[in-house]
């Protein structure tokens, strides 16, 4: 099982985590594989649909998370019509609001941890990772660019996984197994156009994805200031979020190392109508 091998690949990197309280450190190990990664290696440690779609993963669980205060805004749409893609393609998309069930941020563990191990942050952020987020094959973040960052919701959202990851939390190991290997996407709206306004949040996804050994799939990114700006963007990031919905489960994903088996041709000549 050689190719398709970078984005698992073990990694003793510093870790800041590691200096939290509190903190599980996340073992490498190459046993865990997704059962959606084994559909892509063949016999022969070569992709057995090489990078193409349609593969045979119906209905796959999707959680979309919409991040933005304004649930009719820009990112909000870009979620529904990857929640809408998603359904299209036979699998199951929840779509969740962040301001319907986190209010609050992350605390000192050790002063906020009931004395059974749970979290006492009373709000609805537990059920939404633990039933929701927990049990989904792919996750899609929306979000808008606030100070050429993510929404501090979003940010939050990340920032109370450590609650139930971290080794004072009863259920810490299981949790640990549950957040690997799914296939992650994101959806941006922002005001400016230049390139970088998005890199600050497309590294901290990226650097998720590497440390939950998760695959980063893609993005949209849509254009656009005032509430339903993004529909009159012309690069149409509204149709482009319908079909990362609808390819989601099915788009190639690669992540290679210098030693990873490949063929010379990325797409098979169907597809490209080449020679
Ligand atoms: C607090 C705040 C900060 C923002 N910061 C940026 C920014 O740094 N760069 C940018 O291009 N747009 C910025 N914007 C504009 C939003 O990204 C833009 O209006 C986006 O489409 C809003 O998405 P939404 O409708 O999903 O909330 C900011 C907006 C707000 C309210």
């Amino acid at each position: 099982m050689t190719a398709f091998a970078g984005s698992v690949a073990a990694t003793t990197r510093f870790d800041p985590l590691d200096r939290l309280d509190d903190h599980a450190p996340i073992r490498p190990s190459n046993a865990n594989r997704s059962r959606l990664r084994l559909t892509f290696l063949g016999a022969k440690g070569l992709p057995a649909n090489w990078l193409r779609g349609p593969l045979e993963e119906k209905n796959m669980k999707a959680l979309v998370l919409s991040s933005s205060p304004r649930r009719d805004g820009n990112s909000a749409i870009l979620a529904g019509e990857i929640a809408a893609g998603l359904r299209d393609a036979g699998h199951e998309a929840d779509i969740v609001f962040a301001d319907d069930f986190l209010k609050d941020f992350l605390r000192d563990c050790r002063k906020c941890r009931a004395s059974d191990g749970n979290c006492s942050i009373d709000d609805g952020f537990r059920s939404v990772f633990l039933d929701k987020f927990l049990p989904a094959d792919g996750f899609i973040a929306a979000t808008p660019v606030y100070w050429y960052g993510p929404s501090a919701q979003l940010k939050a959202f990340f920032d109370r996984m450590f609650c139930y990851y971290a080794a004072s939390y009863p259920g810490s190991a299981d949790v640990i197994e549950r957040m690997k290997n799914k296939r992650l996407g994101l959806a941006i709206s922002s005001e400016e156009t230049f390139p970088m306004v998005s890199a600050a949040v497309l590294t901290q996804f990226q650097e998720y994805a590497r440390y939950s050994r998760s695959t980063f799939v893609g993005v949209i990114h849509g254009f656009g200031n005032s509430r339903g700006d993004v529909r009159r963007d012309p690069g149409d990031p509204v149709g482009a979020a319908r079909r990362f919905g609808r390819e989601f489960f099915t788009r190639a994903a690669t992540d290679y190392h210098i030693d990873t088996v490949r063929p010379a041709r990325m797409w098979t000549v169907a597809e490209v109508g080449g020679d």
